[in-house]
């Protein structure tokens, strides 16, 4: 390679993204593609967001900003974990990024040293493990199974901790599972985490909103005031609040954590878009009936989802309890072969022969750690996700 750093070696471009630009190139070339495969709302920011942006644009709100996060961003994010998770927080404890993805970035690039170990349970969203690597650091993956509905045990975590672990990566409700910890079940970890006092939480709350069935979301520091010290509680607008092209994540912990993250925020992008941050502040401060609206949407395609899923032939799909994934086992059709002749060895070719076959894009379960699986994102119209669940049947049950 020569003039690229050795570090890139390290890391592969999102997969996610991948296929999703794979299906888009081949809607291009007049292909009838169904993509469920990205990670993003099919629903428009709300109107009021969008207007309070016009109205920041238009007031010249327009110019560099403090680097992480005009102050009256940091209040509504403060009032939104006092308000929402019975979490204190002050302005100077938090940090606002350009997306969720850049305050994580920031968190690990920031503390992880050669040598290090960050807990990943998997599957994982993709960035968690490159993030990591690039840092100089060692993602120790831990499985879970379908069986225990993709969560972590206490004795689990137990068993991956070492005298190097800096970090615990946790995800709840997690892409691509869209499995959720119920307090009971947090608890349980975080009883683990207060006895090792060297270990920290990176909590990724980015799905916090999308629950459904009554579920009660729950973060660690909130329901262990003892890692309050030693937790940075990650969450942003692109998801809930439909946002995921205005780039606003934010995170709050303890101030020394969140003064390093400013200072390399200060040397890579500085300030995330005023424009957007504004938004974000109406965004967290605004009416938020809207969100109950579109659980509402999303909880019937999850139910429409995994109804199909399991009634296609070799396909098992547990109910998740939140974010708008599903994460089925395809398990039962590894071996099998296609009317191509194209062998099914593993969800690879599983995804890949259905985009083929079918036009469905789904991403294959190998990019986030746990196999034979795939994750259908059903954030998509309904009759769309409806026409793609057919021909997912179809293919199955065209498999010999
Ligand atoms: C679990 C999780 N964390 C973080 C992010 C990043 O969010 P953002 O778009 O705000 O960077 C995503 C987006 O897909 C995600 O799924």
């Amino acid at each position: 390679m020569g003039f690229i750093a050795d570090s890139l070696n390290r890391i592969k471009p999102s997969q996610t993204i991948a296929i999703s630009m794979k299906a888009r190139d081949l809607k291009a070339q007049g292909r009838d593609v169904i993509a469920l495969s990205a990670g993003e709302p099919d629903f428009d920011t709300p109107k009021n967001i969008k207007e309070a942006a016009i109205a920041a644009i238009l007031r010249g709100e327009t110019k560099y900003t403090a680097v992480d996060g005009i102050i009256e961003l940091k209040k509504a994010v403060a009032a939104k974990f006092k308000r929402e998770n019975g979490l204190d927080y002050e302005p100077a404890q938090i940090t606002v990024g350009t997306g969720g993805k850049q305050v994580l970035f920031n968190a690990l690039v920031a503390t992880i040293n050669p040598g290090d170990e960050v807990i990943v349970p998997a599957p994982y969203w993709v960035s968690y493990p490159d993030i990591v690597m690039l840092a100089g650091g060692t993602p120790v993956f831990v499985p879970t199974t379908l069986e225990t509905n993709f969560k972590l045990s206490a004795e689990v975590l137990e068993r991956a901790i070492t005298q190097r672990t800096k970090w615990l990566i946790f995800n709840s409700p997690s892409n691509p599972s869209g499995a959720a910890y119920t307090r009971a079940e947090l608890k349980a970890l975080t009883e683990v985490l207060v006895k090792h006092r060297h270990v920290w939480v990176l909590t990724d709350d980015m799905y916090e909103h999308l629950v459904y069935d009554d579920f009660r979301f729950v973060t660690p520091a909130q329901i262990e005031p003892r890692l309050y010290e030693r937790t940075l509680t990650m969450n942003g607008v692109s998801k809930a609040y439909c946002m995921t092209g205005w780039r606003i994540g934010y995170g709050a912990g303890p101030q020394s954590l969140i003064k390093a993250m400013q200072k390399l925020q200060s040397q890579s992008t500085s300030n995330p878009s005023s424009i957007s941050q504004w938004a974000a502040v109406e965004a967290l401060n605004g009416p938020q009936d809207f969100i109950t609206a579109n659980n509402k949407v999303f909880k019937e395609r999850r139910d429409l989802v995994v109804s199909m899923l399991n009634q296609s032939k070799g396909i098992s799909c547990p109910t998740p309890e939140g974010a708008f994934y599903v994460y089925p086992s395809c398990e039962g059709l590894i071996g099998k072969t296609a009317p191509s002749g194209q062998r099914i060895t593993s969800d690879e070719d599983f995804a890949s022969e259905l985009l083929d076959c079918e036009g469905v894009a789904v991403v294959h379960g190998a990019a986030f750690g746990m196999e034979p699986h795939f994750r259908i994102s059903y954030a998509t119209a309904t009759e769309a996700l409806e026409d793609a669940c057919q021909r997912i049947q179809r293919f199955c049950a065209n498999l010999r």
